[in-house]
């Protein structure tokens, strides 16, 4: 199974992310998480990432379609993969398409802005993992540490509301445009064009998770 999960910060991509790579049994590629990861390591790559991310702005898309092309190379891609987070703008759409990079499925998940910031506000990340809480909405088992390794949680640089709001303005202008693009591509016709599932992230996440295999059937 191949899929692009798509839409804005804070749908709850990567809360998803984790069942939906566990159900097929394929390896999450989350190009915010492996961008943090480089941050982290202090690699020249995080370093020239770092203020980009901070601002709340997109990192360069050649820089980000060699990262995911590297990606795809290793042997866990054979079975599938799951984009979290990619692409994120046209010509990242594009590239894909060009060297024929397969997907069955965008799986849009629909979130108003409103309740985005909410999210947002209260998200809590297990760094080494991605495994994403919420103080309120999907509380840890005990505050401020991971479930499974039982280290601590700790808040994303670019989680600050200003920094939210400009992800969001950014997601209008350069991410929406692709819910055009993949809704057209599966209306066209053509055999290869994935197919294109919405469904409404508002709700608990076991809800939404139901969706999703609906969606996906
Ligand atoms: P990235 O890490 O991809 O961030 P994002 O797309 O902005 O999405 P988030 O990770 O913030 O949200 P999410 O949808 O995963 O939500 P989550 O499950 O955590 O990118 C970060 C940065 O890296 C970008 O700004 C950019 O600079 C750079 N970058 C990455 N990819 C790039 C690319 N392809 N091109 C260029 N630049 C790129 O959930 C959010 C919160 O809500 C959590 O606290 C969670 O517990 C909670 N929650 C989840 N579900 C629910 C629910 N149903 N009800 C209540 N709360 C919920
Ligand atoms: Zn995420």
């Amino acid at each position: 199974m191949r899929i692009i999960l798509l839409g804005p910060p804070g749908a709850g991509k990567g809360t998803q992310a984790t069942f939906i790579k566990e159900n097929f049994s394929i390896p999450q590629i989350s190009t915010g998480d492996m961008l943090r990861a480089a941050v982290k390591a202090g690699t020249p790559l995080g370093i020239e990432a770092k203020k980009v991310m901070d601002a709340g702005q997109l990192v360069s898309d050649d820089l980000i379609i060699n990262l995911v092309k590297e990606r795809l190379t290793e042997n866990d891609c054979a079975q599938g993969y799951l984009f979290d987070g990619f692409p994120r703008t046209i010509p990242q759409a594009d590239a894909m398409k060009d060297a024929h990079v397969a997907i069955d499925y965008v799986l849009e998940i629909d979130v108003p802005a409103e309740e985005i910031i909410l999210r947002m506000s209260g998200r809590r990340v297990h760094e080494a993992s991605g495994r994403t809480y919420h103080i309120v909405f999907n509380p840890p088992k005990v505050e401020g540490k991971d479930d499974v390794t039982g280290e601590d949680l700790i808040i994303r640089a670019d989680d600050v509301e200003a920094t939210v709001r400009k992800r969001l303005d950014v997601y209008q202008e350069q991410t929406r445009p692709l819910v055009d693009y993949y809704g057209k591509w599966a209306d066209s016709g053509d055999e290869k064009a994935p197919q294109y599932r919405k469904v409404s992230g508002l709700g608990a996440v076991e809800e939404i998770r139901a969706r999703i295999i609906d969606a996906l059937k």
